[in-house]
């Protein structure tokens, strides 16, 4: 039973009371996006309303036809969430109380959360010193006779490098589970994120690279029984009505995010290269400041679902914010805290030393303005905010 305990208040970090202030680069990127197909939206839905189905029906069979074949994948199944995919994929490969499960420490927390909810253990790693992601070296130093399991994340839509993963997992017999949660349509050695590993989850929350209108995930896999296990996992645990043959859970995506994500599908690798385009006139505009840019390993096909720069210093990020904020362009910090150290994890004992690429890197990441919907003029408004930034300081 979790103890929970409200009576301290939260406090509010000063970069997140900077990002949270009204911008105009950086706001409506979402409302834009809907202008932009519209009609397609809408006719996607009048299509669902009539019909009187609205789980498990058509629309979503024909989704998850269509993410399968884009993920070079055999199976996808739709899920009500990114993080019930991360969970669903954990339970469908048998992960449970007394496994151990490795993942990265500079993570949204639903990715250790997933494993916590299976009951096993999660152990965390560092990261790579350019592209912050999982590497088998790393990975190799946690396993136990109890690991299960790995999950690499593809941070910000730049893969991790599988294939040694890949080969550490076949060595120690380990599944190994993708959160490609930032990575719809990244390609590592010109295949897909989702085709990578055992087995995949997505998130489509709104902002992704693809995203629902409202909450939404995806698991893919090529596996014939992991497909047929999270169906039954995600659907209380039945493969032929009222037979609940475990206990399952009740996390499907509905046909109306189904029919909306048909249409996104179709413009996924579109959006995406505005986001590299974009990507390349940040490395262009910003390659002589201090900022530390995006490493592209050459096995990467990066989606940017954020352009994350490293500042010199965590002061120097906050006056950059505030210096981006006065001008009306929002920056954010993703992600502020390691998973390890936060309160969900305090019991686990990690400290800052434990995580020497991943805790400064923490202190120091400024993620800009990356959306499809942006403007070529909006990113350079952007990049010339930092060099005036660094200019000004220089003087
Ligand atoms: C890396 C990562 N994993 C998992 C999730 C969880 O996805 P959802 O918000 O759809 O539950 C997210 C969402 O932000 C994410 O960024």
């Amino acid at each position: 039973m979790t103890k929970i305990d409200i009576s301290k208040p939260v406090e509010i970090p000063d970069w997140l009371s900077v990002a949270r202030r009204p911008t105009i680069i950086g706001e409506g990127h979402l409302e834009r996006q809907f202008e932009e197909i519209a009609d397609e939206v809408r006719a996607a839905v009048e299509a669902v309303l009539p019909t009187g189905k609205y789980t498990l029906g058509p629309h979503l069979a024909q989704f998850e036809s269509e993410f399968a074949a884009y993920c070079d994948s055999r199976f996808c199944i739709g899920i009500s969430s990114g993080t019930a995919a991360l969970h669903l994929a954990l339970e469908a490969l048998g992960v449970g109380p007394g496994d151990e499960v490795i993942t990265v420490s500079n993570t949204y927390v639903a990715t250790a959360f997933a494993a916590s909810y299976t009951g096993a253990d999660v152990v965390f790693v560092d990261v790579d010193p350019q592209t912050y992601n999982m590497t088998a070296e790393l990975a190799a130093q946690k396993i136990t006779p109890r690991t299960k399991a790995l999950i690499p994340v593809h941070l910000y839509g730049h893969p991790v490098d599988m294939d040694p993963l890949m080969e550490l997992a076949k060595q120690h017999n380990l599944w190994v589970l993708e959160d490609a949660s930032h990575a719809h349509g990244a390609k590592y050695k010109g295949r897909r994120a989702g085709s990578l590993g055992h087995i995949a989850a997505f998130s489509f929350y709104p902002a992704k690279n693809m995203g629902a209108y409202g909450d939404g995930g995806a698991i893919t896999t090529s596996d014939p029984e992991l497909d047929q296990k999270v169906r039954m996992l995600r659907y209380v645990g039945q493969r032929v009505k009222f037979v609940h043959e475990v206990i399952g859970f009740q996390e499907r995506l509905d046909e109306l995010q189904a029919a909306i994500l048909s249409v996104k599908l179709k413009r996924l690798d579109e959006w995406n290269n505005r986001r590299r385009r974009w990507a390349a006139i940040y490395d262009e505009m910003l390659k002589d400041t201090p900022l530390v840019l995006p490493h592209v390993a050459d096995y990467a096909h990066h989606v940017y679902y954020s352009y994350a720069a490293l500042v010199p210093s965590e002061n120097e990020r906050l006056e950059l914010m505030t210096f981006l904020a006065d001008r009306g362009i929002g920056t954010f910090a993703m992600y502020p805290t390691l998973v390890p150290l936060q309160g969900a994890y305090a019991h686990l004992g990690y400290r800052e030393a434990d995580f020497p690429v991943s805790a400064p890197y923490a202190r120091r990441v400024l993620n800009l303005p990356m959306f499809e919907t942006l403007r070529e003029d909006e990113v350079r408004r952007t990049a010339e905010a930092i060099l005036a930034f660094y200019d000004r300081a220089n003087c």
